[in-house]
């Protein structure tokens, strides 16, 4: 251990005074995000789902149109899955969407429709785990619950210098812990506002804005003068960076048949990726298939054309596809929907369909 290290590991920040830096900070430099100008448990509960995976200026004209379709936990409970995924759509991991409204079910059912104030029945609403339970007991209630997640642990492995896989069971705790000290010491300070509140958004905005992934801009972070990665020139080295699952390359190949104006689709079914949304039919292929030769196996069919209307690239899970999209003419389109249990539909009806990302694009292909 050099001196330098030595020396900063006997000044660890101190929660007060890091507190009080970070809540005048967020006084003066908090986004004025649609979700901060409401204290109502239910729209900061959706906004926090949403931001799961999801970037905030992605999320917020999803959360404006969902709460204008849905402004009530009640109606959320009563809306149809055609009508939830639709409001989704675009936002993937789409098993957010579904506890969505489990969970608001649940509220109607277990606590006569009123969004519950108390952290332990909090979290116990499908989808939500400790993150989330945190996130909406502090800035919906006030309360002292911490939160931590990839911004937090950021802010927090820097600040104190952590070198440990954050993700790992120990280093994990001490981080909840460090999270936990900071609101703890918001909840007593004298405070214009919601401290606890105030304190952990400023976590994620000073992650989001100021202490990011690269190229952090230490010149203007409000804790500066207490982070130990910063003295010992470490920044750019914390947090520890996650083992990342090589991505596997697919070729996918996607057909769009149209008869008399209508447009062949499917609907995923129930337990695979993307379960629920629409998609043109469509199947895995080796780098040597043809379009003609796979789609005739596809839709058992004499295929009379082939003509490729465009590349999609996307992820999902551990692959990343390229999706080939051709126009397929078929011998006997009238045979399909009764073998395959694809659907026709006019592109006025798809356009009211929730499509999975790489599927919606393939749409505007057609209409582009
Ligand atoms: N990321 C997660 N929750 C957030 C929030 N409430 N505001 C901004 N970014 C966030």
């Amino acid at each position: 251990m050099t001196d330098h290290t030595k020396r900063s590991l006997q000044h660890a920040p101190t929660p007060e005074r890091v507190v009080l830096a970070l809540l005048r900070w967020f006084a003066a430099n908090a986004r004025a995000l649609p979700w901060r100008r409401t204290r109502d448990p239910y729209a900061i509960w959706v906004s926090e789902i949403m931001l799961q995976q999801t970037q905030v200026k992605t999320v917020i004209p999803y959360w404006e149109r969902w709460l204008r379709e849905l402004p009530m936990i009640e109606s959320l409970a009563n809306a149809k899955p055609e009508k939830i995924h639709k409001l989704w759509e675009g936002l993937g991991y789409y098993t957010r969407v579904r506890n969505l409204q489990k969970a608001a079910q649940h509220i109607v059912s277990e606590h006569d429709g009123k969004f519950p104030a108390q952290f332990d029945d909090i979290l116990e609403l499908p989808g939500i785990g400790r993150y989330t339970a945190g996130a909406i007991a502090s800035i919906a209630y006030n309360q002292p619950a911490p939160i931590l997640d990839g911004n937090v642990i950021r802010v927090l492995t820097r600040l104190h210098g952590i070198g440990e896989d954050p993700l790992q069971k120990k280093t994990n705790a001490r981080l909840w812990h460090l999270a936990e000290e900071l609101v703890t010491h918001a909840s007593c300070v004298k405070h214009h506002g919601p401290a606890c509140s105030h304190l952990n958004q400023s976590l994620m905005e000073l992650g989001a804005l100021i202490c990011t992934p690269r190229s952090p801009n230490c010149a203007a972070c409000p804790i500066a003068e207490h982070c130990i990665a910063l003295r010992t020139n470490r920044v750019d080295e914390l947090p520890r960076p996650k083992q990342r699952a090589t991505l596997t390359a697919r070729r996918e190949l996607a057909f769009v048949v149209e008869k008399d104006g209508k447009y062949l689709v499917r609907q995923r079914p129930v337990g695979v990726v993307n379960a629920h949304l629409w998609e043109f039919p469509n199947c895995e292929a080796k780098a040597k298939d043809t379009a003609k030769a796979s789609a005739e196996q596809h839709f058992h069919s004499t295929v009379t054309s082939a003509k490729q209307i465009g590349t999609v690239k996307h992820a999902i899970t551990r692959y990343r596809y390229v999706t080939e999209a051709f126009l397929v003419k078929l011998a006997e389109p009238n045979m399909l929907n009764v073998r395959t249990g694809e659907t026709w539909k006019t592109m006025a009806q798809l356009n009211k369909l929730a499509f999975t990302s790489a599927h919606r694009r393939i749409i505007s292909l057609l209409e582009g």
